[in-house]
C-alpha cells in the first residue's frame, strides 16, 4: 500500500484552487505535476505550491510523471477525453463535471475504469457541501418523512468585491462557444443543470430522475450570472424546469430567479426546500444568503409541524468567489477531493462516480431536448449519441 498518493492536475483555472486545497489539507495525498496550456500560469501555480513538473502538454504528463491520481480540470468538451486516458493508463481520476458531452462518451470512461481498476470521482459539489450533506443526513434519520417534492431556486449569485482566488483566463469562451461547453444553444442550462439534477435524487434520497420538462424562454437576457463568466447574451434561456421520479408520487422543480432574466430577487444562489410526509427544510447551496429565520440569517432551516423551526448554520471560512458563507469554493470541493483519496485509500466504492456524472448529463440533454421539442422528454429517450451541439 503506497503511503502518499501523487497527484498530477491539468488546467489550473477557476476551480484548480479549490482542487489543490483539498490535495494539500489530505495527509495521504501530494501534487507532484500540474500541466495547463499557460505556461506562465502554470510556472506561477508550481512557485506558489512547490510543484516541481511543470507540463504543457496533457499526454506528456501522463507518461513522464509518476502518478496515482489525476485531476482534470480543463473545459467541458476535454473532460471524458482526458478522463479516458488517465483510467486506461491505470490513474485514479477526480474529473470535473459536466463529467461527459454526451452519454457514450461517459460510458466509455466508466467501462475503462472498471476495466483498469481504478476509481473515478466526478466534481459533483452539490453533494458535497456540508449544508447539503447535513439536510440529507436529516432527510435519512428521517426528520420530515418520506420527500415528496423538491423545490430548487436559482438566485442571483454575487460576486465577491475582490475573489480571493484566481479567478480564471480571460478568455474563458469554451463556456459559451456550443461544441466545447457541450450544451449548443444552452451553454449555461448544460454546465449547471447537472448540478440540479445531482441534488434532487441526492435529497430524494437517490430516487432517479425518469422524466423532464423545460420551459424555453427567447431573449430577455439583461446580466450575466458572475463577472468573470461570459454569460451575457444569452439568446434563448430555459427558465424553468420540471421533473418527475420513478416513484410517481414525487416530483420536483427548479426555478430561475436573477436578473437574467431581468426579475427581482432578494434571496441569493441557489437554495432547496425539501417537503416531506411531516416536515420540510430549506437550505443553502452555493452563492447562497438570506434564509431567514425570525430576521436572522440562517443555512438550514428544518420546520415539522407544530414544533419550532430548528436552525442551523456553517460556517466554515465563507466564499472564495462568492458574497456568500456558504463555503462552496472551497470546503465543498475539499470534501469531495477529500472523498476520492478516501475511497483509493480505504477501496470502497465512490458516492458519486462515473455513473452518476453520465446520468446527470443524460437529464441535462433530457432538458435541452424537451426545451427545444416543447413537450416532456423521458430521460430514457437520450441515446449514446445524442449531443446538445
Ligand atoms: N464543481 C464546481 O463547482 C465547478 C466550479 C467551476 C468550474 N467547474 C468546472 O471545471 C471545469 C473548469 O472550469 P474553470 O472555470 O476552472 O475553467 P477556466 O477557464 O478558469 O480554466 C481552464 C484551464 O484549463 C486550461 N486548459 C485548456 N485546455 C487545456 C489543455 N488542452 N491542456 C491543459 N490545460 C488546458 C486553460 O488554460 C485554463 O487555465 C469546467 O468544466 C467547469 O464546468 C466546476
Amino acid at each position: 500500500m503506497v503511503e502518499t498518493l501523487r497527484v498530477g492536475m491539468v488546467g489550473l483555472g477557476l476551480v484548480a484552487t479549490s482542487h489543490l486545497k483539498g490535495y494539500l489539507s489530505h495527509p495521504r495525498a501530494a501534487v507532484v505535476a500540474i500541466c495547463d496550456l499557460d505556461q506562465a500560469r502554470a510556472l506561477r501555480f508550481a512557485e506558489e505550491n512547490g510543484i516541481e513538473e511543470v507540463y504543457a502538454d496533457y499526454g506528456d504528463m501522463l507518461n513522464e510523471a509518476d502518478l496515482d491520481v489525476v485531476d482534470i480540470a480543463t473545459p467541458t468538451h476535454l473532460h471524458a477525453p482526458m478522463a479516458l486516458e488517465a483510467v486506461r493508463a491505470g490513474k485514479h481520476v477526480h474529473c470535473e463535471k459536466p463529467f461527459c458531452r454526451f452519454v457514450g462518451e461517459g460510458e466509455a470512461v466508466c467501462r475503462a475504469a472498471t476495466l483498469s481498476g481504478v476509481r473515478v470521482v466526478v466534481g459533483e459539489t452539490y453533494v458535497f457541501i456540508s449544508s447539503h450533506q447535513k439536510a440529507r443526513a436529516l432527510i435519512e434519520a428521517g426528520e420530515i418523512g418520506r420527500p415528496l417534492q423538491i423545490r430548487q431556486r436559482h438566485g442571483d449569485w454575487i460576486e465577491r468585491a475582490k475573489a480571493r482566488v484566481y479567478t480564471g483566463p480571460p478568455d474563458r469562451n469554451w463556456r459559451v462557444d456550443p461544441a466545447r461547453s457541450g450544451g449548443g444553444a444552452y451553454p449555461w442550462i448544460f454546465d449547471h443543470a447537472v448540478h440540479f439534477f445531482a441534488s434532487a435524487e441526492y435529497f430524494a434520497l437517490d430516487e432517479t430522475i425518469a422524466e423532464v420538462y423545460a420551459v424555453k424562454a427567447a431573449g430577455g437576457a439583461s446580466g450575466s450570472g458572475a463577472a468573470h463568466d461570459p454569460y451575457a447574451a444569452a439568446e434563448v434561456d430555459i427558465p424553468l424546469i420540471t421533473w418527475k421520479y420513478q416513484d410517481e408520487s414525487m416530483q420536483g422543480v427548479w426555478m430561475r430567479a436573477e436578473r437574467l432574466n431581468g426579475k427581482y430577487d432578494y434571496m441569493r444562489g441557489f437554495s432547496t426546500t425539501i417537503i416531506g410526509e411531516e416536515g420540510q427544510i430549506e437550505v443553502l447551496g452555493e452563492g447562497g444568503h438570506n434564509l431567514l429565520w425570525q430576521g436572522k440569517q440562517q443555512h438550514l432551516i428544518l420546520h415539522r409541524g407544530d414544533e419550532n423551526a430548528r436552525c442551523l448554520r456553517f460556517d466554515e471560512g465563507g466564499d472564495d468567489v462568492w458574497e456568500s458563507d456558504i463555503s462552496y469554493y472551497s470546503q465543498g470541493h475539499i470534501q469531495q477531493v477529500h472523498h476520492l483519496i478516501d475511497c483509493i485509500v480505504e477501496d470502497r466504492e465512490p458516492d458519486y462516480g462515473g455513473e452518476e456524472g453520465v446520468h446527470a448529463v443524460r437529464c441535462t440533454l433530457a432538458v435541452i431536448r424537451s426545451a427545444e421539442l416543447g413537450r416532456p422528454v423521458s430521460v430514457d429517450e437520450i441515446g449514446a449519441e445524442f449531443r446538445a451541439y
